[in-house]
């Protein structure tokens, strides 16, 4: 079996390519064959190159707040390559493993209940439609798929795209001193990129296509993420629970996101641990490595 798999300098690619059981193609937008979603043609070269069974997906335009103003960037990767690779999968009877995100939901403020696969999304951003579009096209135009809404992810590689992750940035901004506001009126699920990898693999084996929700267990907001985040290290922070009204952003974002594991649980596949106790793990990992 050969993986090719897109994003894969990326912390989700960091962490799942050790994980996939073959031979695994790494890919990105250098090397070779250099695969960039934003221009198809160069898509067809993974197909003769590679010739992979299973295309996996872990690339996408990430700048959430950056989408507002540069729609067709945010479009062009998360909705027109992801056409193309889906439309090529079908074609070469590749299966494809694509991931969305929890931003897909978001238009019902008043939902306080996790949602569930079947429930009908609603983003409220550019970044949300432009993945709500592509998950679409991927169920739409390639029998062989998993598609894989995750959330709030942190991996010890740290964001390709971004270049950090949530818990790295406030580890960064506390060890200078800054006082940091952190928003409390936006509710999900962070997870560990290595807990999403070992899922996504149990979704291999089970061999079901369909839409999962995979992100570790429980809920918090960001400003309760931070605090455990500092709790957990042993580091006094200057920290201060706001509402998002204080910290205005380009990008609107859901008060409330949580993803309900309904389709794991079909399958008798057990949801990722307890986002804390993957957060004590993954300070851990990084003490290591650093
Ligand atoms: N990060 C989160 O909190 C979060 C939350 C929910 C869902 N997700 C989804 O989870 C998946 C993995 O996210 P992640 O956090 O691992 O992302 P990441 O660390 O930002 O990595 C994204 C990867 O995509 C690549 N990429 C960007 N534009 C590309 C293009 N035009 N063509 C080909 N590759 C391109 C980047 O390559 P370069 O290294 O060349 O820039 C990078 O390797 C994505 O589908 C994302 O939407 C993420």
């Amino acid at each position: 079996m050969r993986y090719a798999v897109l994003g894969a300098a990326g912390q989700l690619g960091r962490d799942l390519c050790p994980r996939l059981p073959g031979e695994v193609v790494p890919l990105g937008r250098t090397g070779a064959p250099a695969v960039d979603l934003s221009r198809p043609e160069s898509l067809h070269a993974l197909f003769e190159e590679v010739r992979p069974d299973v295309v996996v997906n872990c690339a996408a335009y990430n700048f959430v707040d950056r989408a507002e103003s540069e729609p067709q960037e945010a479009f062009a990767v998360n909705t027109w390559g992801v056409r193309e690779l889906a439309r090529l999968c079908r074609e070469r009877d590749c299966q494809l493993v694509h991931f969305s995100t929890d931003y897909v939901f978001g238009l019902d403020q008043s939902r306080r209940q996790p949602w569930t696969e079947s429930d009908a999304p609603g983003p409220i951003s550019v970044y949300g439609l432009s993945k709500l579009a592509g998950e679409y096209l991927v169920r739409a135009l390639c029998p062989r798929h998993l598609v894989i809404r995750t959330c709030g992810l942190y991996g010890v590689w740290g964001s390709g795209g971004k270049g950090g992750n949530f818990v790295e940035t406030m580890l960064r901004l506390a060890g200078q001193g800054k006082p940091l506001r952190v928003v409390n009126d936006q509710t999900c699920t962070p997870s560990y990129t290595v807990d999403v990898a070992e899922t996504t693999l149990a979704l291999l084996n089970a061999g079901r296509p369909g839409l999962y929700h995979v992100t570790n267990s429980g809920s918090c907001t960001w400003y309760e993420l931070a605090r455990t985040i500092f709790e957990l290290c042993g580091i006094h922070a200057d920290l201060t629970p706001i509402p998002s009204c204080d910290y205005p952003t380009p990008a609107r974002r859901p008060a409330y996101s949580v993803l309900d594991h309904a389709g794991l649980r079909s399958l008798g596949i057990a949801s990722p641990r307890p986002w804390r106790e993957a957060l004590a793990a993954y300070l851990r990992e990084r003490s290591q490595k650093t």
